[in-house]
């Protein structure tokens, strides 16, 4: 019961927890406005929200980082870590919990943890033999390197021969039971191209692996070994539990577990799927802890079609990005743009088509021009028309009155960009509808009722449009809205529940003409490509 009633009430979804080796780049970003998505919707939706972000700094990688910069890797985390709270400010991301792995309180998880999966019997000491990727934090099989053992992902990096003494987690023994999980739950990895890579991957035979390191001391120390510290991926993965803990609350996982857990979602990008569909499943069944809702692994962003990485120095600065051109701008460009789970490309030219598309012309501009014609035809205000006087089969009321429910599912189903098209037909179907209909013949003849009819489905159609693309362009939604009366600003979320909750707001015909009509003003600038 208990469980049913978590399950509707509330939702807890988490970022990866990002490396501080360096700067967030677009790809970091890219995840983070996903699960920024996510959780405004279901704050609309009325939900409790925990939307859990931050940073892994534990680890040779970061170690290695501070050293080639002449830095403690503290001071090198404080400021790295600094670098995406500010950037998730300027995208207008908002997070419920950023958990920074070097935190004390992060340390008493990981050993209270550690302690339920020693007794468990599943640590052991033994021999590690293998190549291993810094830049990934993973040993890797030989059949996996490419030529002079190099890695796959970080192919300027040589992978490191490692042979030592570490603590293994017996991972082989949860084989059976992580094949049972994903034969009865489908759903816990997404895609299914990603669910097919982990089954593969797992009927091949697990191996145990190493979660403690011999030659690093950047890192919480074993407590049954203080010469071994704890390998930065079992570290880490056990962030997300840290980041469940209310501010200064004891760390304890009693604690942590008792009001968010399970979690429902963990977005992640394709690279890093097993660690968290096989490892992290394991290791909580290990701790006889129960299971998040789902893992979905996104693809990876490319730029001009190439792979983007600090390697060959085509990384998009986010900052820059957003300076330019606004959070909203670039929160739309990549939901709309790229198929979540597919990889996906930025080009210049296109994202500033796109904008100016579907962002200036046919959502600002319809806007735009129907306040102006009801500025003219209707003295400003909303025509007297009720939702009855308009059939059922009104090309634009027979849009929306299915559209809330079609989009409600397709960010369920984390379809973004099937979302924003599904809005954005409706606000093409509106601007063809004025064409048709052209209130302003109809105005010259006479036919104040027919004006009246049309003005008011437009402004209707513009009002849910801007509803539900409100989880990806809050700022441009909460515009619309003000520009039709309403005062809602969409990243007030908890007064946005309230006072318009989805079930009302999501269908059409909630324009009245008590709504006040603000001054037209746009409400996206068109961008002008830059001069070559
Ligand atoms: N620290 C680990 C995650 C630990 S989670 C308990 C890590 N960090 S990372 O900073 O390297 O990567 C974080 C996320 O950014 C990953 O999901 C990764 O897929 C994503 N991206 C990094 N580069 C990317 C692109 N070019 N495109 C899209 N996402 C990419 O892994």
């Amino acid at each position: 019961m208990n469980q049913v009633k978590k399950i509707e009430k509330t939702f807890a979804l988490t970022t990866p927890l990002y490396y501080v080796n360096d700067l967030p780049h677009i790809g970091s970003a890219y995840t983070t406005m996903a699960a920024d998505v996510v959780a405004r919707f279901h704050r609309l939706l009325g939900r409790r929200v925990l939307l859990i972000t931050g940073t892994d700094e534990h680890g040779l990688k970061i170690q290695q980082a501070a050293e080639s910069k002449g830095r403690s890797p503290q001071s090198l985390s404080d400021e790295m870590s600094a670098g995406f709270v500010s950037l998730w400010e300027l995208l207008n991301i908002q997070y419920d919990r950023f958990i920074r792995t070097t935190a004390p309180c992060h340390e008493a998880l990981v050993k209270e943890f550690f302690q339920r999966v020693w007794e468990a019997g599943d640590i052991y000491q033994g021999q590690q033999k293998g190549w291993y990727c810094v830049s990934c934090e993973e040993f890797k099989e030989e059949r996996e390197l490419l030529e002079g053992h190099r890695c796959p992902i970080h192919p300027n990096k040589e992978v490191e021969w490692r042979d030592e003494q570490n603590y293994f987690f017996r991972l082989s023994k949860y084989q059976e039971k992580l094949q049972a999980l994903y034969q009865s739950q489908p759903d816990f990895i997404q895609p299914a191209s990603r669910r097919n890579e982990v089954l593969n991957f797992v009927n091949q035979g697990l191996q145990d692996f190493s979660i403690s390191r011999v030659n690093i001391d950047w890192g919480f120390p074993v407590p049954v070994d203080p010469n071994h510290t704890f390998y930065v991926w079992f570290d880490a993965l056990l962030g997300y539990l840290t980041a469940l803990l209310e501010p200064d609350e004891e760390p304890t996982l009693e604690n942590a577990l008792a009001k968010w857990w399970p979690i429902n979602l963990h977005l992640i990008g394709k690279d890093i799927l097993r660690f968290h569909a096989v490892y992290w499943p394991a290791m909580l069944m290990s701790a006889r802890l129960s299971l998040p809702g789902r893992v979905f692994g996104h693809g990876f962003l490319t730029k001009d079609g190439q792979k983007m990485g600090k390697t060959l120095g085509n990384t998009l600065d986010p900052i820059a990005l957003v300076e330019r051109y606004g959070s909203d701008a670039i929160r739309y460009y990549f939901l709309k743009e790229i198929e979540f789970g597919k990889d996906g490309d930025f080009n210049e030219s296109r994202f500033i088509n796109v904008l100016n598309a579907d962002l200036a012309n046919d959502l600002g501009n319809l806007l735009n021009r129907t306040l102006n014609m009801v500025k003219k035809y209707c003295a400003g205000n909303v025509p007297p028309v009720t939702n009855e006087d308009i059939p059922l089969e009104h090309p634009l009321k027979s849009i929306g009155l299915r559209l809330g429910e079609q989009v409600k599912n397709t960010y369920e189903a984390l379809t973004f960009n099937q979302a924003c098209e599904a809005v954005l037909s409706l606000v093409q179907a509106s601007n063809k509808f004025i064409d048709e209909q052209a209130p302003w013949s109809l105005y010259k003849q006479g036919q104040q009722q027919a004006v009246e009819q049309v003005l008011y489905a437009v402004l209707e159609s513009v009002r849910l449009a801007a509803y539900l693309l409100s989880p990806v362009i809050p700022n441009i939604s909460s515009d619309i809205y003000q520009q039709l009366g309403f005062g809602i600003d969409f990243n007030e979320q908890i007064k946005t529940a309230i006072n318009a909750p989805f079930a009302i707001h999501r269908t059409w015909g909630v324009l009245t003409n008590q709504q006040k009509l603000g001054e037209p003003r746009p409400i996206f600038q068109r961008i002008e490509p830059p001069k070559n």
